[in-house]
């Protein structure tokens, strides 16, 4: 072996030794601390609040144009956002929300999915009676929720007046 080869051989091993322990400095998590895992915490309890507050913004949303629906005697509408909120419902279950302490899953498993499937069936059943009973069985469980999980002050209620001027709710 000549010298300049040697010289070569050793550089490429040190360059590749080098490579190594980048990856291993990129790819290999830090040792997890008492500091980061409370970060983590506070961070993943965040993003579950900001999930629960979008499955909100669509109950809400979706409740409302129930209501504007069956109003409008539009029957199919009605039936198809009943179905938006038994599914949103599903989700909140599924997320396994705990908001300060209250484990508001548990809550929406007992007080939301019961009634969402009632309005299901209400709304599939064409009865305007029926719908409205249930109609206001799923408000009362959106209050009830509310003020179990500590958020009493967000009060919901059958709206008077359509609130989308730009989506036509009759047939
Ligand atoms: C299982 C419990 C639960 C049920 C059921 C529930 N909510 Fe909520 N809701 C919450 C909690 C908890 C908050 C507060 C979340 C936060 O601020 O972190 C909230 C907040 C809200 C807000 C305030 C945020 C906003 O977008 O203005 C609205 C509106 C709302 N809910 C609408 C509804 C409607 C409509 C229903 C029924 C169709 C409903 N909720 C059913 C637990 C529930």
């Amino acid at each position: 072996m000549t010298r300049a080869l040697a010289v070569s051989l050793v550089s490429l091993l040190v360059a590749l030794l080098s490579l190594v322990t980048a990856l291993f400095a990129v790819f290999v998590p830090p040792f997890p601390t008492v500091e980061g895992r409370e970060v983590e915490r506070v961070g993943r309890a965040a993003a579950d609040e900001a999930t629960l507050l979008d499955h909100m913004v669509l109950m809400q949303r979706y409740v409302e144009k129930a209501a504007l629906a069956s109003d409008a005697g539009n029957a199919a509408l009605t039936a198809f956002y009943a179905d938006k909120i038994s599914e949103r419902a599903g989700r909140v279950i599924d997320g396994g929300y705990v908001v300060d302490g209250i484990d508001v899953s548990a809550i929406a498993a007992e007080v939301a999915d019961p009634r969402a499937d009632a309005l299901v069936q209400a709304a599939a059943s064409g009865d305007r009676a029926r719908f409205d009973a249930a109609y206001a069985r799923m408000v009362d469980g959106c209050n009830t929720c509310h003020k179990r999980a500590g958020y009493g002050l967000v009060r919901i209620v059958r709206p008077e007046a359509g609130a989308y001027p730009s989506q036509v709710f009759e047939e």
